[in-house]
């Protein structure tokens, strides 16, 4: 339902580890008013991301730092409730980054809003999931980068989660082995059961590094990195000869305020192993490539995709905090 007020979340304090009451500001603004050419969007969805997290520090990421008194920066899905341009009809629904907020104007944010097909019969939620950016996400490392193999084994870290979880779906379709570390029995369960997954280790159990090196008898030739840290260095010792690393996140490093040393390079190096890391903006023209078949595939039943949704705008900031305790399996999103 429209309003007249504009909640927006803006960054007070960059936190020092985790995010506190005190890292953001909830505050009440006039709804904005589109201009000439502009259109006036709702926010429906923000999607949670653990580069929330990296936006929010010091460093620069791919993208400056959001800054103190700024609306928190977030993917979202909305829909265009009234419009003086023609790519945004007024009903659309559009992504992009929308921000923590109830409303954006077009125009004003650092990526143009993509306008989102309305007839893929899907729920809209997976605009943000399997066909939203984790999901593209997962399509481009594993088949510009990982280039999984019939008969080959990939490994993915947090592979009950909104990334991981297309990943070794889309090594099944490539007739691989997909080996996932997970946490806890319950998203285990569901990574082999529910999705087909190989095997599925837990990062929790006290005996996971055997579990993962039984997991893998004859080595591992994709290793789909989103964790980084120590599972990195188990999977690292494991590499096979021209392995491939699409090195996709280091979730475990984005609250540290030091840096954790990294695996040993040595079977990289006697390996002949190719790490790449990348960024899913830099695919932005082939997007919709890999919507199509993603698409095509989800409505196939070949990928499953599944959503954590947690309800209002103001859960946010604990939203995030919900990703490093692993708290979600799939993709988390918020509804505002
Ligand atoms: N390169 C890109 O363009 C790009 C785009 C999107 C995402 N990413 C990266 O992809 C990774 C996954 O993102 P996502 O959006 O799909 O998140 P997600 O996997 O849905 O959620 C994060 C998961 O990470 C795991 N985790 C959190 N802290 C951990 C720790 N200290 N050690 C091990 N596991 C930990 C938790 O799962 P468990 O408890 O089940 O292990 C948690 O559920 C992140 O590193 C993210 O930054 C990169």
């Amino acid at each position: 339902m429209a309003t007249d007020v504009n909640r927006r979340y803006v960054l007070r304090k960059r936190p020092n580890g985790r995010i506190d009451d005190s890292t953001f500001e909830l505050i009440e603004e006039p709804v904005p008013a589109p201009g000439s050419g502009q259109a006036l969007v709702q926010n429906l969805y923000v999607s949670v991301d653990p580069t929330n997290r990296a936006w929010i520090g010091e460093e620069p990421t791919y993208l400056p730092p959001v800054g103190i008194g700024e609306c928190m920066r977030s993917v979202g899905l909305g829909r265009v409730i009234s419009s003086d341009d023609d790519r945004y009809p007024e009903g659309s629904l559009v992504t992009g980054l929308t921000g923590w907020q109830d409303y954006v104007v077009t125009g004003e944010g650092e990526i143009p809003l993509t306008p989102v097909p309305g007839d893929t019969g899907l729920p809209i939620e997976s605009m943000l999931g399997a066909l939203g950016l984790t999901g593209v996400t997962a399509y481009f490392g594993m088949l510009d980068i990982g280039k999984p193999q019939e008969g080959e084994t990939v490994v993915v870290s947090a592979a009950a989660g909104a990334v991981g979880s297309v990943v070794g779906q889309i090594a099944k379709l490539k007739g691989a082995r997909a080996v996932g570390i997970a946490g806890g029995a319950e998203k285990c369960a569901w990574l082999v059961d529910e999705l087909g997954f190989d095997a599925a280790i837990d990062r929790h159990a006290s005996d996971w590094k055997q579990q993962l090196r039984d997991a893998c008898p004859n080595g591992v030739d994709v290793d789909f990195e989103n964790v980084g840290g120590e599972i990195m260095r188990e999977v690292f010792g494991l590499l096979n000869l021209n392995a491939r690393v699409p090195l996709c996140g280091l979730i475990s490093e984005y609250n540290d305020t030091d840096r954790q040393s990294g695996p040993s390079l040595q079977r990289v190096l006697v390996n002949r192993v190719t790490i790449k890391g990348f960024i899913i903006l830099d695919y932005f023209g082939r997007f919709p490539e890999a919507i199509a078949q993603l698409g095509q595939w989800v409505a196939e039943g070949k990928v499953k995709d599944k959503h954590t949704m947690v309800e209002g705008l103001e859960k946010a900031p604990e939203a995030v905090n919900m990703l490093f305790d692993g708290d979600n399996i799939g993709k988390l999103i918020v509804k505002v």
